[in-house]
């Protein structure tokens, strides 16, 4: 194989991150020794490990004196695992070939630099197909909002809740616990104060999962509805609860709330609560937020326009007459993934099977509008 098959391949690779790491951009790596695949890589979760360290592992002590072909220039800020940089200087490779620059202007060239300054001999490829998959990352910079992922579990007759509301358990063990692997690289979950009513859910990551991001806990709140023993309340999760509401809103309440331990967040309300409910989300550093619904929750993030990717669990048991639909303003034909991806404007689209269910994951065409890597 040669550098630029090397660098095909870790496009390819790239790929397998996604749905799983946008905003960042899904980043492949592939180690190359004497035209020999010796180790590949790549970012399989927001938060987790970059595709060079990912394949610098693989390829252990075969990596010194290697060439490694990554799609995006290695990273040279050490956020909790160190800087790309220093792991492919400590390997002692020899080459580095990257498909493009960091679109990051404060970024751009730096990891480059600290490379040929440690010896490495460093190739730009300038790749049309390494810039496509910064898409994501670039867009949501220019929106200065999250990464905002639509989740919910469906029955097969189109319904998120039985008949009166309230808890039941629509999509199997094998979806659930993949939930929450979602939700331990999530910087926040939101749902609506009618599922903190109708539910009492904790919204936090368990199971055998290390927590990776903080996971926020959110609640579309304006009449402060919110019940003070809610299991979403509870402190010593690891994460805050932050409940959004209007200036109008009583001050008893939201005083309790906090004295609950909760912030209580006032945004003006209006056609624009929404926006700028996520506006401030992005100041408090959530880059990647999964909203799980309600139906009046899903369906008003939808109209906004502010979703990027949908996750829909299509769960094969029906709910019955009377069933809480998932959208409030349209039905969907939930045994069929096309369907549903069709009513949703999805494109890119996979359907893939989890225990009894399906997964349909895709994103939202209207945002998918392409942009340069400048943003302009
Ligand atoms: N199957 C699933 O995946 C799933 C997931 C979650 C929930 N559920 C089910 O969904 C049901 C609850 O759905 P729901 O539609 O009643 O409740 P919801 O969407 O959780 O909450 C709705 C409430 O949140 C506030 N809200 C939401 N969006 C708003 C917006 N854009 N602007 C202002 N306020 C907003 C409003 O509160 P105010 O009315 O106080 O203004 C609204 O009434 C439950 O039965 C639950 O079991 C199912």
């Amino acid at each position: 194989m040669d550098e630029h098959q090397a660098l095909a391949r870790a496009v390819s690779l790239a790929a397998r991150g996604r749905f799983d790491v946008e905003p960042n951009p899904v980043v492949g790596a592939v180690v190359l020794r004497d035209g020999d695949v010796v180790g590949e890589g790549w970012h399989a979760d927001f938060g987790g490990a970059h595709a060079e360290i990912v394949a610098l592992a693989a390829a252990g002590s075969a990596a010194r004196g290697a060439t490694v072909c990554v799609t995006l220039e290695p990273c040279s800020t050490r956020g909790k695992t160190g800087a790309c940089t220093d792991a492919l200087l400590r390997a002692g490779v020899a080459r580095v070939v990257v498909g493009c620059r960091d679109p990051q202007v404060g970024h751009q060239g730096a990891g480059l630099s600290i490379l040929e300054a440690g010896g490495v001999s460093v190739h730009v490829a300038d790749a049309a197909d390494c810039v496509a998959l910064l898409e994501p990352f670039v867009s949501a910079q220019a929106l200065a909002r999250p990464w905002v992922i639509a989740k919910w579990a469906m029955s097969s007759d189109g319904a998120i809740a039985p008949p009166g509301g309230g808890p039941a358990a629509i999509s199997s063990e094998a979806s659930r616990a993949l939930l929450h692997r979602w939700r331990a690289h999530l910087d926040g979950v939101l749902v609506g104060v009618g599922t903190v009513l109708a539910d009492d859910p904790r919204l936090t990551a368990r199971g055998d999962v290390p927590v990776v991001r903080p996971g926020h806990r959110v609640i579309l709140d304006p009449e402060l509805r919110t019940p003070l023993g809610a299991r979403v309340m509870a402190s010593g999760a690891g994460t805050d609860t932050w409940i959004y509401t209007t200036p109008e809103a009583d001050e008893q309440p939201a005083q309790s709330l906090e004295n609950d331990g909760a912030a209580v967040l006032r945004i003006p309300g209006g056609d624009d609560w929404l926006h700028g409910v996520m506006a401030s989300l992005h100041l408090r550093g959530v880059r990647r937020l999964m909203v799980e619904g309600g139906a009046t929750t899903l369906t008003s993030v939808l109209r906004a326009g502010l979703v990027d990717q949908v996750d829909v669990f299509l769960c094969p048991e029906p709910l019955g007459p009377g069933a809480l639909p998932a959208l409030t303003d349209r039905a969907l034909d939930a045994t069929s993934p096309e369907a549903v991806a069709a009513a949703l404007g999805l494109v890119d689209v996979a359907v893939i099977a989890v225990g009894p269910d399906r997964l349909l994951r895709g994103y939202v065409g209207a945002n998918r509008a392409p942009r340069s890597p400048t943003g302009a």
